[in-house]
């Protein structure tokens, strides 16, 4: 069974994502970080961001590991660990000219496709899952939050990850991805039709994975 839960930088989808899976035993997959894995070769190789051809190229070269646990992903570059690196503000910063390419999008989401089909089940998170990666997923989730609160969550996970980083800067990077993210031409984002919504506004993450797991229970995905 395929679960995908889309929605913007912020609003919860990772913690819920990997909570889900936790729950019901499926592996996670962290769709953006096999983006922010593709900025940052680019960026060790000083590729031109605006090169499509090139940045192509980077993600076409698969050199890239994704260890894919429970509760974690870990994800090795060229041979070295750099799950953390990828979480930087510096690759924060240029993930958008990542996301942008058609032809880095195509690569990925045949590569999440592949993971897919090898594991069965799997809960697996982004901005396009449940629209261009996986359109027959059996259950979709758009998961939103206003912008101030998503600033918020960002803010927090970034202090606690030893980023110095400021509420004025972090609210920056998340409009300007944002506007990449919805405005881009190939797969932007959006909420899947046939998606369920959940406001994450005013929802601790126990509530929303309430919401997710009342909602598969209903439709006899889960048991119980
Ligand atoms: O969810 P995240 O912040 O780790 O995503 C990192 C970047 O990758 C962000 O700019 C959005 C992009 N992304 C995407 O375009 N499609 C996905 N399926 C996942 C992430």
């Amino acid at each position: 069974m395929i679960i995908t839960i889309d929605g913007p930088a912020g609003s919860g989808k990772s913690t819920a994502a990997r909570k889900l899976a936790a729950r019901l035993g499926f592996p996670y997959l962290d769709t953006g970080a096999m983006y922010r894995a593709v900025t940052l070769a680019a960026l060790q190789d000083g590729v031109d961001l605006g090169d499509e051809a090139a940045l192509t190229a980077v993600a076409a070269r698969d050199d890239c590991q994704f260890d894919l646990g429970p509760t974690h992903i870990r994800v090795t570059l060229r041979g070295h660990d750099v799950t953390e690196e990828i979480r930087s503000m510096r690759v924060n910063d240029h993930t958008r000219y990542i996301a942008a390419s058609p032809g880095v999008r195509r690569i990925l989401i045949q590569r999440q496709r592949a993971v897919a089909a090898r594991l069965g089940s799997v809960v697996t998170e982004g901005r396009d899952q449940g629209t261009a990666a996986f359109p027959d997923a059996e259950a979709k989730f758009f998961l939103d939050a206003t912008r101030e609160k998503r600033t918020e969550r960002r803010l927090h996970e970034m202090l606690a990850d030893g980023e110095e980083v400021t509420s004025a800067q972090i609210l920056a990077n998340l409009d300007a991805r944002d506007r990449t993210d919805v405005e881009r031409a190939v797969a932007p984002l959006r909420a899947p039709p046939d998606a369920v919504r959940i406001d994450t506004t005013h929802l601790s993450i126990a509530e929303v994975l309430d919401k997710i797991v009342a909602h598969l229970r209903a439709r006899r995905l889960v048991d119980g």
